[in-house]
């Protein structure tokens, strides 16, 4: 499973690449706005720190218009995901960029025939929001299942990107079901390594290894 980080801002981006585990970046219109810069400027830094995969969203909501912008944000940097809603215009502009070599992430994905049509259309990921479907009772992880087995059984290549993750549980249930990636905020990425017995248990040896005679 790659891990990418559901953020915008460049210091958990900078701490997250430093450990060597994160392998993309997605995100929103309101992680950028959160951090109060030019959009294209920050998402140019963002490219510069982390090599794979960067998810950059259009904030147009017909289909002209998103391939405007989403030919503008490919010429930031070469590792940009131009990020689509999953309505009828974000899927028609999906297929133009597939068709123009756009790499896309159609986001906003709540049930499985959005998924189904978005790979139809070419999609690189497609993103299931996975914990706002439990906020509303719902089983998010269902709908990576059905995903996956939609995915494998016509062996369609777009990418399941698990998001809205909110903490370490979701991402290893999105692990055994097969996502392709997890996206998660930052503080989720520092609590997967964490457990209290291990920091015990360290503890403990160092103590026993402090009081060995030289
Ligand atoms: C993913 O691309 C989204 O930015 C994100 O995972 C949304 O998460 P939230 O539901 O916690 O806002």
């Amino acid at each position: 499973m790659k891990f990418f980080l559901d953020t915008a801002n460049l210091d958990e981006i900078r701490a997250g690449a430093a450990m060597g585990l994160v392998d993309g970046i997605t995100t929103n219109p309101s992680l950028v706005a959160k951090e109060g810069k030019d959009f294209k400027t920050l998402v140019g830094q963002i490219c510069e720190i982390i090599t794979g995969p960067v998810s950059a969203e259009v904030v147009s909501t017909e289909c002209n218009a998103m391939m405007k912008e989403a030919r503008e944000l490919t010429k930031i940097a070469d590792n940009i995901i131009v990020k689509l809603p999953t309505i009828a215009e974000g899927v028609k502009a999906c297929k133009i960029c597939t068709e123009e070599g756009i790499r896309t992430n159609l986001t906003l994905i709540f049930q499985p025939l959005q998924a189904l049509a978005v790979a139809k259309c070419g999609a690189s990921f497609c993103s299931p929001f996975l914990g706002r479907l439990d906020d509303i009772g719902h089983d998010g992880m269902d709908l990576i299942a059905d995903i996956r087995t939609i995915y494998d059984n016509y062996h369609f290549s777009t990418e399941i990107l698990a998001a809205s993750l909110r903490h370490p549980l979701h991402v290893v249930q999105a692990a055994k079901l097969g996502a392709d990636v997890g996206t998660m905020p930052f503080k989720v990425f520092e609590m997967m390594l964490k457990h209290p017995l291990t920091d015990i248990g360290l503890e403990k040896f160092l103590a026993d290894w402090g009081k060995m005679k030289s």
